[in-house]
């Protein structure tokens, strides 16, 4: 009798030991910073917690250009790893080569239809289908204010171009780097595309950036823009070039710094270092974008690999991430919000319940625009064309009058 049993509990431990090797998800992702790791974490256990085990694929750098080059090196090896992390019209890209697995059934089941913002779907659905999984909001245009330094500027966020100079100008006098900054086409990208918006309002951040009109490319409103790009550079310390995103974050958080432009990612940072919002630091709207919201949506995908048991792990994945609880958990750490409608804020911090509201009532007033530098404004050809420009003038290699004769023929070559 004892024999059998022993024989028994051989073979049950063995059966769930298999079942855990199949059931496994390799992941690739670029959240290595500290506030992305822990975010990170969030998923990794709860998927843990459901038996799926995490094989981690990390490509280190922001807005994920390194973590695209390893994809495509993977996939044409042969050997797409089985959900990867991705933004906006990179998801289009692959979806159109027929690549990604389908999750209509899940999604039908879960009710995504309902509660995904329509601005998200346009990305996470192609030809009608589901192919990606949302799992946050971002949005770009924010400024991050060490909350000591604005006390000693006075104590009034600046609400304009000419405000946030003066600012600036208080930093500098105070010894500090007025404006942390890393210097990195994408980083380069994102101050851009809040200046874009801050200077010639959403209409036009939606005639230059999403309709690439070449007259807005390379007219006076974008003249203003680069002349704003010249001076906010004038702010930045002589160490900028190459900076990691999180490493400008650090010296906000630190005091070394007064401010950062940086998407809400930026937020996981300041929380992991223990700080507050409004306590030590300040999240605003970029001087002048108030009411607007350039987006992005990190959402996984998952590469059709023929592979029942890795199909159930996908799947298993897909549902994780779209619970309204993980929703809660993951966003409040990652600086994000919710990719769900109906998520209550009560557990968000000041900047999170803000990040919502702005959301909702940018997408209800026609304020709501995707982000360039983040994947979700054009695709990576002509998103590359743009950083291209803006980093050699924000490098000093070329004057504001190259820039606006390059940028539109840079635009159309690339279209
Ligand atoms: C964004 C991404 C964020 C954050 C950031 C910096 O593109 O959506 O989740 O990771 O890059 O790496």
């Amino acid at each position: 009798m004892r024999r059998f049993l022993w024989a028994g509990t051989a073979i049950s431990v063995m059966a769930i030991s298999a079942a855990h090797a199949e059931e496994s998800v390799e992941v690739l992702h670029w959240w290595t910073s500290g506030g992305e790791a822990a975010a990170l974490g969030v998923l990794k256990d709860d998927l843990a917690s459901k038996g799926v085990g995490w094989q981690d694929m990390p490509v280190a750098g922001g807005s994920g250009v390194q973590a695209m080059t390893a994809l495509r090196a993977r996939v044409t090896a042969g050997d797409p790893p089985t959900a990867v992390q991705m933004l906006g019209f990179d998801i289009r890209d692959w979806a159109e080569m027929g690549v990604l697995g389908n999750l209509d059934d899940l999604a039908a089941e879960q009710g995504w239809d309902k509660v995904i913002p329509a601005a998200l779907q346009d990305f996470s659905k192609y030809d009608g289908h589901w192919i990606a999984a949302p799992v946050n909001v971002h949005s770009t245009n924010w400024l991050w204010i060490n909350k000591a330094a604005l006390d000693k500027a006075g104590g009034k966020p600046p609400e304009n171009m000419d405000e946030l100079f003066a600012m600036l100008d208080n930093f500098k006098e105070q010894g500090i780097t007025p404006l942390a900054h890393g210097g990195q086409p994408w980083q380069d990208g994102t101050l851009w595309e809040a200046v874009v918006l801050s200077e010639g309002g959403m209409d036009f951040y939606k005639k230059a950036v999403i309709d690439a009109d070449p007259e807005a490319l390379g007219g006076e409103t974008m003249r203003k823009v680069f002349d704003h790009m010249t001076k906010l550079r004038s702010y930045f310390d002589d160490s900028f070039s190459g900076r990691d995103w999180n490493l400008a974050s650090a010296m906000v958080i630190e005091g070394t710094a007064g401010a950062q432009e940086m998407g809400d990612w930026a937020k996981g940072e300041f929380l992991r270092a223990g700080k507050k919002p409004g306590e030590d630091f300040v999240c605003i709207r970029f001087p002048g974008t108030q009411g607007s919201v350039l987006f992005n949506s990190d959402q996984f995908v998952m590469f059709d690999l023929g592979d029942e048991d890795k199909r159930a792990a996908q799947l298993k994945m897909a549902s994780a991430v779209e619970d309204p609880t993980f929703q809660v958990a993951f966003n409040t750490v990652k600086g994000s919000v919710p990719a769900r409608t109906d998520v209550p804020d009560t557990e968000f911090d000041d900047c999170g319940k803000k990040g919502m509201k702005d959301l909702a009532e940018a997408a209800q007033g026609g304020t709501l625009a995707g982000s360039l530098a983040h994947g979700h404004g054009q695709p990576s050809s002509v998103k590359e064309a743009i950083f291209d420009v803006v980093t050699q003038h924000v490098n000093g290699q070329i004057s504001t009058d190259d820039a606006l004769k390059r940028l539109p023929e840079a635009v159309a070559a690339a279209m």
